[in-house]
């Protein structure tokens, strides 16, 4: 065992979000929210991004039950009645902090309510007790995917302004009740999704557009705004606290040296760091400003809105890493898909079941170039490994590939503390397994834990400890420095 490279301080823990895991989608006054309305489509019948749904004819044939009651994120893995056990699990691995989400429509069933709901307050009350009974330090994103229905049906999602309103409300009713709990925030989980998935990322029925690409910035835009305005009143009401924004990171690799391929490379990347230009050095980048011109998109923005995004940066980044991409300066290359990006794929990488290329040294690559840019601490709240498990005839489940692709990410991540970058923690995702977000299997499973459910809903929802489990246990124990 060497020494550690983590600081004593690190955060290491396990990351989930309420619209994967807690089920119990319609108790206690909750209202829909947008992946509650995503069904479960088998592989064979699948496309590029099952999640997005693109009109009110979708919309309203899925809300008459016309396409089936398969909703696996209505039913999560029912941590709404077994968070006991799953934070105890947590705590037996020695966590440090659990990143969550509130689920909105929890708060605010229709999102334009004037009052909260007092239940779904309540069990978040419930919640961070129990977390911070075992010590584990709360770590909260405020919206991952699970916009309140009524939003998009009302108003579009994002493209309309008065959303900005709607969520720095929900946003200060979070800060007012659990300011003694929470001091770790995040405000967007993955804002850039909104670029691929109009309807995950913003709430918008693609077919109500008229010009796709105006709107989504214009959302976006609404996005930031909100956002900067959050974290405004986090201080404000919390001045302890530290509030991040978190990025969906696509480190992108020229397919060779040749300077066409290292423009697209580079002008890709800018594409992946716009959002986090914004959110952490508060202004839009020329480029940004740029490419709008070239493309006739002209964001309307308020007086006062740029001052806004300027004097309320977040205090630190968080994003997530599964894979890298390469770029190509020939269109015509046949692009590898991943969960929501894809690219030309790189011969020198393995890639999971799902396609997605593992590149552990690319997270350090990654740390490294994002510290040089923005000189703010790094949170990586999001990293692990989907993939089929099998549970054992004695009941064990050996996921070895697991602990292989975590042990090759947690030592990169120690490689770039060395060279000087500041990271804050690291919170695998999906600790215990989950509803994918991208394709709502159960049979993608990221989790040191094991629930038994499949695809269909079937199973007791039994909770088992994997091989990685005490892996895991034993990295948090030595800060580390025990990979083996
Ligand atoms: C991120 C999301 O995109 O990737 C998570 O923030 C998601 O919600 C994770 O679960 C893994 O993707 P998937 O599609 O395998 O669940």
């Amino acid at each position: 065992m060497t020494k550690s490279r983590f600081p004593k301080e690190f955060l290491w823990g396990g990351a989930t979000a309420a619209n994967q895991v807690e089920g119990a989608f319609d108790k206690d006054g909750k209202g829909l929210s947008i992946f509650d309305m995503v069904t479960f489509v088998p592989k064979e019948e699948r496309g590029a991004i099952e999640m997005d749904i693109k009109s009110e004819a979708e919309l309203a044939s899925l809300l008459a039950g016309e396409k089936g009651d398969n909703f696996p994120k209505r039913r999560g893995v029912d941590f709404y009645h077994r968070y006991k056990e799953d934070i105890a699990l947590f705590a037996e691995m020695g966590f440090k902090t659990y990143r969550l989400s509130i689920s909105w429509p929890r708060i605010f069933p229709n999102g334009d309510d004037a009052e909260p709901n007092e239940a779904g307050l309540a069990f978040y009350d419930k919640v961070f007790d129990e977390l911070l009974k075992h010590d584990i330090e709360p770590l909260v994103t405020i919206s991952h995917y699970e916009m309140p229905l009524n939003l998009v049906q009302k108003y579009n999602g994002w493209e309309d302004r008065r959303l900005v309103d709607f969520f720095v409300r929900y946003a200060e009713t979070l800060f007012n009740r659990y300011k003694d709990k929470v001091k770790l925030w995040l405000t967007f989980n993955e804002i850039n999704i909104s670029t691929l998935s109009p309807y995950i990322g913003s709430g918008m029925l693609v077919e109500r557009l008229t010009n796709r690409e105006q709107s989504i910035y214009q959302a976006l835009h609404h996005q930031f705004v909100a956002s900067a305005l959050a974290v405004k009143a986090c201080h404000q009401v919390i001045p302890e606290a530290k509030i991040g924004c978190m990025l969906a990171r696509m480190e992108v690799y020229p397919e060779t040296c040749h300077p066409d391929d290292v423009l697209a490379a580079l002008e890709e990347d800018q594409k992946n760091l716009f959002f986090t230009d914004v959110q952490v050095r508060g202004a839009y980048p020329n480029f940004m400003l740029d490419y709008f011109k070239k493309n006739n998109i002209n964001i309307e923005m308020q007086p006062g809105d740029q001052e806004i995004l300027a004097a309320h940066p977040v205090d630190f980044l968080s994003f997530s890493y599964y894979m890298s991409m390469v770029a190509s300066g020939s269109p015509e290359k046949k692009k590898e898909k991943g969960n929501f990006f894809s690219g030309v794929k790189n011969p020198y990488l393995e890639a999971s079941d799902w396609g997605w290329q593992i590149d552990p040294k690319g997270l350090r690559i990654t740390l490294k170039k994002m510290y040089d840019r923005y000189q703010v601490p790094l949170f990586i709240v999001e990293n692990g490994l989907g993939a089929y498990d099998t549970v054992e005839e004695d009941g064990s489940i050996n996921d070895d590939y697991r602990i292989d692709y975590l042990r090759a990410h947690i030592e990169q991540m120690g490689h770039a503390i060395e060279d000087g970058v500041d990271v804050m923690g690291y919170t695998s995702w999906g600790c215990i397994d989950l509803i994918s977000a991208s394709t709502s299997e159960m049979s993608k499973r990221y989790g040191f834990i094991y629930v038994d459910q499949d695809d269909y809903g079937n199973g007791t929802l039994e909770r088992k400890k994997k091989k990685s489990f005490d892996w895991y246990k034993k990295v948090i124990e030595t800060n580390g420095a025990d990979l083996t």
